[in-house]
């Protein structure tokens, strides 16, 4: 092959690409063991756009016009986040209440958002038996992230099922760490080149379970 067709290659590849912003949340960075090194992972990736929200907004005074216009620059839009309080971390509820505006993300008007896909990437200190419905903690994951998922529906975007790693605080000495690593990699591979089986991503628990480890 010669170089002008490995550079045609190349353009006509970023053309087809989807471009993917990961909105990272995480207020305690230097004692984080799985989603410090899933953003770093993300930053690697020159289809995706990685945003440390606590390092932009320290004092939560989000550029509203900024952040409305990386939505608008991107196809596919994931959360990052460990679980806090069955949750997110608050700058991420803050992001939500102030950036998705009615007539830009709701409302008469409000398309800004349609037919961009929308997907939790989250970690949780509970075991993945203790997020069940007869479980310690009563609901699954899927159904304690119900509020973000209507969120999506309602800004006209496609939810798929969460990216999850339970049981994050053992995950590192357990070698866990690695091998979601490696599935988040064939993610976000699978996000921008377009080959996620969407319907089977909208019908599993845990998109983790769609991904080999082998960052393909
Ligand atoms: C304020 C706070 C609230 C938390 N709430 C939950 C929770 O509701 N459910 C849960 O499984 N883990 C909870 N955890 C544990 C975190 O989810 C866990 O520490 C995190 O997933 C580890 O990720 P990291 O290594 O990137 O910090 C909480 C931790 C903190 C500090």
């Amino acid at each position: 092959m010669t170089d002008e067709n490995t550079i045609a290659d190349a353009i006509e590849s970023t053309k087809n690409s989807k471009k993917v912003l990961v909105l990272f949340a995480h207020p305690a960075q230097t004692r984080s063991e799985v989603n410090v090194p899933l953003f770093h992972e993300a930053q690697l990736n020159k289809h995706v756009t990685a945003v440390d929200l606590y390092a932009e907004y320290p004092d939560f005074n989000i550029d509203i016009e900024r952040e409305q216009q990386r939505l608008i620059d991107h196809d596919v839009i994931i959360f990052l986040f460990p679980l806090y309080w069955y949750s997110t971390p608050s700058i991420l509820k803050e992001w939500q209440d102030l950036v998705l505006e009615y007539g830009f993300a709701y409302g008469h008007e409000g398309t800004a958002l349609k037919d961009k896909l929308f997907l939790c990437a989250l970690s949780a200190g509970g075991k993945e038996e203790a997020y069940q419905t007869d479980g310690f903690n009563h609901y699954t994951i899927k159904q304690l992230l119900q509020p973000l998922e209507q969120m999506a529906q309602i800004t006209h975007m496609t939810y798929i099922a969460p990216f999850a790693l339970f049981g994050s605080r053992t995950a590192q000495e357990e070698a866990r760490v690695h091998e979601h690593r490696g599935k988040w990699t064939t993610l976000l591979n699978k996000l921008t080149t377009h080959t996620l089986d969407l319907e089977k991503a909208k019908r599993v628990e845990n998109l983790a379970d769609l991904c080999n480890s082998k960052g393909e």
